[in-house]
């Protein structure tokens, strides 16, 4: 028995230690369970570079694993060891997948610690260049007359591009429903919807602005409250509220995570720190010109950002078993 107590207390010290010396020189892998390119990618990227400028020593890389509307790389992290070195960047998805997979492979408010919210990104509704139609009237129209004809692409069942792509077809209840493409992430999508392979698509502005900006995809309107009066470029784009979808208004948040069971003052690191990166002034540039909100509300302590996702999962369980569409 004295053994056991010594190996346990000497165990102890070295995960300790550990803690103590976080991040040590093992980079830490920031997963995205998205495809590279695309805009959750994007976040990714730019909070990487933030959080290396406010936690001394730490090297953080973005690590791709796509699938599953994001619940494969989601179910990574829910795996991986709680040493403070594998993080997960995910969205809405974290709890709109709840409620599409009955079969979900982890349990997002058990599995996880939770480290505060980064920012949010509102949507953008998009055509291929090709699409007949220049305003969203047209474009509601063209789709209502042609919606057996017509593709929506998204980044699989539970991402944002498809419960938009969900909110926004049962708003409009067109006769017939738009056939549905998945992709890793919006990012190849939005390859394919350059290129005019898929029709129409709603992503986050953070994917979008650029698109637009130089002409490669048209726009038709966005998805907040508020019109983007804000913004040089989507200010000029209506809201679908103005175009008559009662009520419709949707950003995606995104928030940061580490496995359940990471060491408290490892939490405690990451979460100052990226309570600095919120505050980096670069990061915030990057983010306004993308047309996304870095947070600065209480949903940056962690135990805030809990109770928004909980929330959230209560929403979104109501909105999903409406539409009946299931993941499994
Ligand atoms: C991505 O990074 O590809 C997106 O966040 C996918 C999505 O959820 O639409």
């Amino acid at each position: 028995m004295k053994r056991l107590f010594a190996i346990a207390a000497a165990a102890l010290t070295v995960f300790s230690a550990s803690a103590q010396t976080y991040p040590g020189s093992k980079p830490v892998s920031i997963v995205v369970p998205f495809a590279a390119g695309g805009p959750t990618d994007r976040v990714a990227r730019d909070l990487a570079l933030a959080l290396a400028k406010y936690i001394p020593g730490g090297n953080f890389v973005v690590e791709n694993a796509a699938g599953a509307g994001g619940t494969i790389g989601t179910n990574k992290v829910a795996k991986a060891a709680p040493d403070g070195h594998t993080l997960l960047l995910f969205h809405i998805g974290m709890a709109a997948t709840p409620a599409l997979y009955r079969r979900l492979p982890y349990k997002p408010l058990e599995d996880f610690e939770y480290l505060g919210m980064v920012n949010d990104v509102p949507m953008t509704l998009v055509g291929k260049p090709q699409l007949p139609a220049n305003t969203y009237r047209d474009f509601e129209n063209y789709i209502r007359a042609n919606a057996g004809k017509i593709n929506l692409a998204h980044a699989g069942l539970g991402s944002a591009s498809h419960i938009c792509g969900l909110l926004w077809q049962s708003a409009l209840s067109t006769k017939e429903a738009l056939t549905t493409i998945p992709f890793g992430g919006t990012g190849p999508a939005m390859t394919a919807l350059i290129g005019g392979q898929v029709d129409v698509m709603c992503d986050q502005t953070t994917n979008t602005t650029s698109q637009i900006e130089g002409g490669r995809v048209k726009a038709f309107a966005v998805t907040t409250a508020k019109p983007m009066s804000g913004h040089k470029l989507l200010k000029d784009y209506p809201t679908l509220q103005e175009m008559g979808l009662k009520n419709f208004n949707l950003t995606i948040w995104h928030g940061l995570y580490a496995p359940k069971g990471t060491p408290a003052p490892i939490l405690k690191t990451l979460n100052e720190g990226l309570k600095k990166a919120l505050k980096d002034a670069d990061f915030i540039k990057k983010n306004e010109g993308l047309g996304a909100v870095v947070v600065t509300d209480k949903r940056v302590e962690p135990e805030e950002h809990k109770k928004f996702v909980a929330a959230e999962i209560i929403k979104l369980k109501a909105a999903v078993d409406a539409a009946k569409q299931y993941a499994d």
